[in-house]
């Protein structure tokens, strides 16, 4: 079947399309239909905001959706940057953004850390929404080139030795959040 993914994040689509891969769920782009604005995201949860993105797409074309709200909580920062990961720094980019975290964890002792994922999905049998995480810590300096975002500072708890940005997308995918909160797609759309 085919379903609309609410992003214009390409390397969650690269990723999202890997997960699904053999589950029969082909995911359609909003640019590929041609709805080039970026879903709006102010709510105060990953819930929240991937059910606000979903809601936007699916009022606007009526065809199956599934959106998901990602992001960052580190303990020692309260849950920060959390559903503001995307925007931390003022530049709202990879590299400043993970500058600003070295910077606001300094010599911390506690780096522990965790990504999260909710995806929502509506369709004619209404809203389900369905989480995933993954545990680690963050590390003093960037490490590796692959992935995006946070993934060179942040060191999965089971992945020893390596940053997320050190592994294959097929090992991210593995342990991630979002490979967490996508592996139950097929249950969700089940009904
Ligand atoms: P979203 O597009 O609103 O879900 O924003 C998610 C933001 O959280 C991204 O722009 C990244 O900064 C961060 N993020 C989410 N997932 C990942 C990941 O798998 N690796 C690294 N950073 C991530």
């Amino acid at each position: 079947m085919q379903l609309l993914f609410a992003t214009h994040n390409a390397h969650k689509v690269a990723e999202v399309n890997r997960i699904l891969e053999q589950t029969g769920i082909e995911l359609v782009t909003l640019s590929e239909i041609g709805l080039s604005e970026d879903p709006p995201e102010t709510g105060d949860t990953f819930e929240a905001n991937a059910l606000q993105k979903a809601r936007w797409v699916y009022e606007r074309t009526g065809r199956p959706v599934v959106a998901d709200d990602s992001g960052l909580e580190v303990d020692a920062l309260r849950g920060a940057p959390g559903v503001h990961s995307k925007r931390f720094s003022p530049e709202a980019q990879p590299g400043p953004n993970n500058q600003l975290l070295l910077e606001r964890l300094g010599a911390a002792v506690d780096r522990r850390a965790r990504f999260r994922c909710v995806i929502a999905v509506i369709d004619e049998h209404g809203e389900r929404t369905a989480e995933g995480s993954c545990e680690g810590t963050i590390g003093t300096a960037l490490q590796g080139t692959g992935g995006f975002g946070y993934d060179p500072l942040f060191h999965p708890d089971e992945a020893p030795g390596r940053t997320m940005a050190e592994l294959s997308m097929e090992d991210k995918n593995a342990i991630s959040h979002r490979g967490r909160a996508f592996r139950q797609l097929p249950g969700l759309l089940g009904g």
